[in-house]
């Protein structure tokens, strides 16, 4: 088996408290082949940046690259989440264009591919992540870089139409084909790819996911829904559950029922609109007013651009109002939060809720909603309310499926899930915690590597 060379924006380094999903996925698969991971190492510099750093622990070597002021805010602030993520997420809207910082983000793709062709070997396997580092492959290619290599897009393709608004998007999307074989979270974005490239893109769709781009070469186009470690999370949720952070939890619930929101502070996660839906819950369904208290957790994300700073305030203004005019003397509705926890810990805070919100306005995954089913008691599950806009939705069918838009939708699905009785909680949780077990994050990661082993 070939040597794996992992490349993302974020790495996890040893010692970490990182258990994320992706995280725990990409290291068993470089414990498995022995390998390497290339990233960013989390650092600004004052300087010309760019320098490389090294660890190694067991088989697997960690270089990281550190950026400089300037090329970091084009990179990462500017073209990347400015830029891509609202396009990304079919957020037109909220898109800012800047030629500047468009060549900031191919400038650093470029030292990206600088610093890593000299560590590449002519049979490595290379795996790179997301939507930071979509033309690496092109600009490795140039550098003679000869090896097989594969995309994942952790975020949604949008369609054809949303992708031709981007300036120049050509010459970005393109550079997919420099690919061996390309991921996406679902079939739908596999569809808006290869219907992209068809309209846009000069390619020739062959069918099957492959995809014939112009000049000949063929790559392949695929489906591979991430997942979790569904095992771990339910051993983590059980254990969880004597920790001091959760009798604090359960203690200051005095016997109500717990909602739980947990999302990075982010306009895709349609917040504004859950929290407006939980706030028309308690209007239509006053029988259950002051049984249900909603924990909304969403630690602070990407705080230096601007649309998350408005969106910030904005969420305060309305959590606000909302317990301004429900809370009564014993009770505050809306709990809102924007610390982050350990992940262990937020396990036992899934298991302990009766109802999961994961209500995003477009989620190319959403392993939030995941970790909710598996985090449950088998015993006594609480219900999922899902987006219809997440990828998730595809393969937890039996959440109770929502459009984020609907607000009374929404609000009268909390009020079925606080109310379901628990036979039908207990058989919609199996289904989905079957769906679980199958396609784990192992599963995922062996999918993937298997199809670009293959290509
Ligand atoms: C999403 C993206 C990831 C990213 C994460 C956290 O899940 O798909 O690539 O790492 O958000 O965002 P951040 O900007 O903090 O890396």
């Amino acid at each position: 088996m070939s040597r794996l060379v992992v490349v993302s924006n974020r790495v996890a380094m040893p010692g970490e408290n990182r258990a994320g999903g992706l995280a725990v996925g990409l290291l068993a698969a470089l414990r498995e082949r022995g390998g390497l991971w290339f990233g960013w190492n989390g650092r600004i510099t004052r300087d010309a940046g760019g320098r490389i750093e090294e660890q190694s622990d067991g088989d697997i070597r960690y270089v990281t690259m550190e950026l400089n002021r300037r090329d970091y805010d084009a990179y990462y602030n500017g073209f990347s989440n400015r830029t891509l993520w609202p396009l990304l997420h079919f957020r037109l809207d909220l898109v800012d264009y800047d030629r500047a910082t468009r060549e900031g983000y191919r400038r650093v793709n470029a030292l990206f591919a600088d610093r890593l062709a000299p560590l590449l070997r002519e049979d490595d396997t290379v795996w790179i992540h997301d939507y930071h580092l979509i033309p690496l492959a092109a600009l490795l290619r140039e550098r003679g870089v000869g090896c097989r290599m594969g995309f994942f897009l952790h975020v949604p393709m949008p369609s054809a139409d949303i992708l031709q608004a981007l300036p120049d998007h050509a010459r970005l999307f393109q550079s997919l084909y420099a690919y061996d074989l390309v991921g996406f979270q679902t079939v739908r974005d596999v569809e808006r790819f290869l219907a992209y490239a068809r309209l846009f893109g000069g390619g020739r769709p062959l069918g099957d996911g492959l995809l014939e781009a112009p000049g000949g070469r063929r790559l392949r186009a695929g489906a591979f829904p991430i997942s979790i470690d569904t095992a771990l999370i339910a051993s983590q949720a059980r254990a969880a559950m004597s920790k001091p952070a959760l009798r604090d939890l359960r203690e200051s619930l005095t016997r109500r029922q717990l909602a739980i929101g947990v999302d990075r502070l982010d306009y895709s996660k349609g917040l504004p609109e859950r929290f407006h839906g939980f706030e028309r819950y308690l209007e239509r369904h006053p029988d259950q007013k002051g049984s249900l208290t909603f924990l909304q957790i969403a630690p602070v994300s990407r705080g230096e651009v601007a649309e998350y700073q408005s969106l910030r305030n904005q969420l305060e203004q309305i959590a606000g109002h909302i317990n301004g005019a429900h809370a009564a003397p014993d009770w505050t509705p809306l709990r809102y939060v924007n610390r982050n926890f350990a992940h262990s810990t937020l396990t036992g805070f899934y298991r302990m809720a009766r109802v999961g919100l994961v209500t995003p306005l477009r989620d190319g995954m959403n392993l939030v909603a995941k970790e909710y089913v598996a985090a449950q008691d088998p015993d006594d599950p609480g219900v999922l309310l899902l987006s219809l806009f997440a990828g998730a939705a595809d393969e937890l069918q039996q959440a109770l499926l929502v459009n984020p838009y609907d607000l009374d939708g929404v609000a009268d699905a909390i009020a079925t899930a606080a109310a379901m009785p628990r036979a039908q909680r207990i058989e919609r949780w199996r289904a989905m915690m079957d769906v679980l077990r199958e396609n784990d994050i192992n599963a995922w990661r062996r999918r993937y590597l298997d199809a670009l082993d293959a290509v």
